[in-house]
This record gives C-alpha cells, sequence and structure tokens, in this order.
C-alpha cells in the first residue's frame, strides 16, 4: 500500500470473521512496531499475544467498549514501562501501538483499539504484567467482517493555526 493510502484507509474495525489470525502475521506486525520513535530511543514497550478465547472473554468483558473483543481471534495487549521511559511512557507506548494498528491494516487484518486506562489494574492482574507497566492499549484483531465509513474530521481551518493560537488559516474549501 502507499503510504498516504495506509494512512486514510485504516478505520476501526469490530466485527470480524470467524476464520483464525496467523500468529507469524500479528509477530510482523510487531515487529514493525519496534521501529515506533520513543524518548531517547527508550522502546519501554511489551507485547503480549492473547490467544486463549477465555483470557479474550475476560478481557471484553472489562468495559462496554470492550466489547468487540467478544468476536476478535486474537487480542493483542501493548504494556509501556514506567521506568523505562519516565515522562514519556503513554506517548511512547501509543506511538507502538499506531505502529502496530497501521502495520496490521497493511496485511488486510481488521482492529479496534481498546481503552485501558480506567481498568489498569484489572488487566495487569488478568495478565500477571507487573506494576511498573501501563496497558496502553488492547487491540481486538481479526479479518474485517465490515467496512466502515470514514467518521467526521474536524476542518483544517479549524484545528490550524499560524505563529499563535488563534490565527486561523485560509479555507481550503474541504
Ligand atoms: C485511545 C483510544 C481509545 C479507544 N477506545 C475504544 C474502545 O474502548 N472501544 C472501541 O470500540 N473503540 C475505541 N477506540 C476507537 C475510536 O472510537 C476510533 O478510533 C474513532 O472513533 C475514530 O474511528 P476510526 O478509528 O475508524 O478512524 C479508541 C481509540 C483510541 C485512540
Amino acid at each position: 500500500m502507499e503510504c498516504f493510502e495506509a494512512l486514510l484507509t485504516r478505520r476501526s474495525i469490530r466485527r470480524f470473521k470467524g476464520e483464525d489470525v496467523p500468529l507469524d502475521k500479528v509477530l510482523k506486525a510487531i515487529d514493525v512496531a519496534r521501529y515506533a520513535p520513543s524518548a531517547k530511543n527508550s522502546q519501554p514497550w511489551r507485547f503480549i499475544v492473547v490467544k486463549n478465547p477465555e483470557t479474550i472473554k475476560r478481557l471484553s468483558e472489562l468495559s462496554i467498549g470492550a466489547r468487540p473483543l467478544a468476536n476478535a481471534s486474537m487480542a493483542v495487549v501493548v504494556l509501556a514501562n514506567k521506568d523505562e521511559s519516565p515522562t514519556s511512557y503513554l506517548v511512547d507506548g501509543a506511538l507502538a501501538a499506531m505502529y502496530f494498528w497501521l502495520a496490521l491494516h497493511c496485511m488486510g487484518l481488521g482492529a479496534v483499539w481498546i481503552q485501558t486506562l480506567r481498568r489498569i489494574e484489572e488487566i495487569n492482574k488478568l495478565l500477571g504484567v507487573p506494576s511498573n507497566y501501563v496497558p496502553v492499549a488492547i487491540f481486538a484483531i481479526g479479518y474485517p467482517a465490515e467496512k466502515p465509513p470514514v467518521k467526521p474530521r474536524r476542518p483544517l481551518e479549524e484545528i490550524v493555526f499560524i505563529d499563535k493560537y488563534g490565527n486561523k488559516i485560509q479555507s481550503t474549501g474541504k
């Protein structure tokens, strides 16, 4: 895929076909995620590939937003180590998570980012994660069974300022 095409066609996929996701594809996406930038190149991330259906079910019950996990054939939890990047672990972890998501998309896999930050202790306990790690994201992963349209985006003239907050750019007509 072209770079812009990959960036612009990624969607949150919440419905998946029953087909199993090959582990090697997920490992390939994690391999790519290693190339995300991080503060001082600390790479504070770790990944737990969750294949156990009972564990995926338990994760799906954490919140309403976690429901897409219930029909996912695999889940990946992205962890960030607070000690390895004390100021930036959340940012670093989110960057690796985003690289991972885009790499999955480039291979034709669908995924959605599941919110973790209100359930940190429960997730760590369920997966045996030491307390110096924060689960930054859980991804529900599978072959897409839906093609969601793009969600509305704020226009450039709302989000871009020149030189100083409030100095808007001219309308782009988009
Ligand atoms: C930090 C973060 C948390 C999210 N949490 C959830 C979630 O718990 N459940 C869910 O279904 N989608 C979740 N999403 C997906 C967003 O709803 C989605 O990215 C957004 O609506 C834009 O849609 P798109 O990903 O298709 O562009 C989350 C996304 C991010 C970045």
